[in-house]
């Protein structure tokens, strides 16, 4: 730009020029820029002090005698000012995008260090949780064994032994579905949650949970139903993994709904998919409770029942592996209604 506005007068080209220094004096040591090699002296010269961004810079502009003694009028002053004008504009809208490309530059550093660091932070989490649940679950197994043990040698007049034995055996348990739960959390978060669909009626996965969670319903006065149809509904599910889906909504059922309420299990024969469903007569959720109820760690206030808040991120991540989808529906004080799919079996 200053090139070219003087490039009709070859002579102010090479007699004319500014130099940028940090700071608020022309000192030497601060000098940042000059358009010259050659070092003017003080006469014929303007200095400016700009402050741009919170910096100072001084503009030191001049015009060497050479070219006064060729003009020889006030012109060359004229011509100085606009150079110089034209020139800290231009100063200034470089040092602007130099100082925005820096700012740019730092803000992706930054981010970039936030986000390495962040990813450590998960990788730690998931490698302590992973030793420690790991080395856990094998004395869970040892205590929920020897309690079976100890229960078959204690009399059966011995209601404070049996009583005593059934608290340890709920506690390992609870711990023993904790244990897994973190599992299944450090799995789904690295991508290792892996299921294994085979063809299998789905009513044999549905009985087993049921046959586990009867008894805890029974006991809280829960009037369990299973209307399942009596044909086989063929289903790609991994066994296991279904039964998990199946024991946490029961479970949540029984667990959220009141003594004399109810909980049914239903499953219904679509072309290509099967649709279950575990309805409940309990408190029902909120619009806002239902937006979050699968998501990991999540309890809503009013119903904290024990458990962690995983049950139903688990769900969702072993239903969506299968291919099929998980959704509530449900008003408060009316119950709720989760519903699955998983595809049929060719
Ligand atoms: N059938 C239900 N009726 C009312 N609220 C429910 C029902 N099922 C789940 N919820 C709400 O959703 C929350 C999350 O359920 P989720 O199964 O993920 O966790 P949890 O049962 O609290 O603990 P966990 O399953 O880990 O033992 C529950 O704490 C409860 O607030
Ligand atoms: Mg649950």
């Amino acid at each position: 730009m200053f090139r070219g506005i003087f490039s009709k007068d070859p002579l102010a080209l090479e007699s004319i020029g500014y130099l940028v220094y940090d700071g608020t004096s022309p000192d030497p040591q601060a000098l940042l820029y000059a358009s010259a090699p050659e070092r003017p002296g003080r006469e014929h010269a303007r200095f400016a002090t700009l402050n741009v961004a919170g910096r100072t810079w001084t503009l030191h502009l001049y015009a060497l005698p050479r070219f006064y003694s060729a003009h020889g009028s006030r012109l060359p002053l004229l011509v100085l000012v606009v150079g110089a004008l034209v020139s800290a504009l231009v100063f200034q809208v470089l040092l602007a995008n130099h100082r925005y490309a820096l700012l740019q530059a730092r803000l992706l550093a930054q981010a970039q260090a936030a986000t390495a660091e962040a990813q450590e932070a998960v990788r730690t989490r998931d490698e302590v949780l992973a030793i420690v649940s790991h080395d856990l679950r094998n004395p869970v197994g040892s205590i929920l064994l020897s309690v079976r043990l100890l229960a078959r040698r204690v009399p059966e007049t011995d209601d404070a032994g049996h009583r005593a034995i059934a608290g340890i055996q709920r506690a390992a348990e609870g711990m023993r579905v904790l244990i897994g739960d973190l599992l299944d959390l450090v799995r789904i978060d690295t991508g290792r949650l892996v299921v294994e669909p085979r063809p299998c009626p789905l009513q044999e996965a549905a009985r087993d949970a049921v046959d586990v969670i009867a008894p805890i319903a029974a006991a809280r006065g829960i009037h369990l139903a299973v209307d399942l149809p009596a044909d086989p509904l063929r289903v790609l599910c991994d066994r296991e993994r279904v039964q998990q889906v199946f024991s946490n909504l029961i479970g949540n059922a029984v667990k959220f709904t009141q003594t004399g309420g109810s909980v049914t299990v239903r499953a219904e024969g679509l072309p290509d998919r099967v649709r279950v469903s575990v309805a409940d007569t309990g408190p029902g959720l909120t619009a806002a409770e239902r937006e979050r109820v699968f998501d990991r760690f999540w309890q809503a206030d009013k119903s904290r029942k024990g458990g962690t808040g995983l049950g139903l991120f688990i769900v969702k991540a072993i239903v969506t592996a299968h291919g099929g989808d998980v959704t509530v529906q449900s008003e408060p004080g009316k119950g709720a209604t989760f519903s699955f799919t998983l595809p049929r079996a060719p």
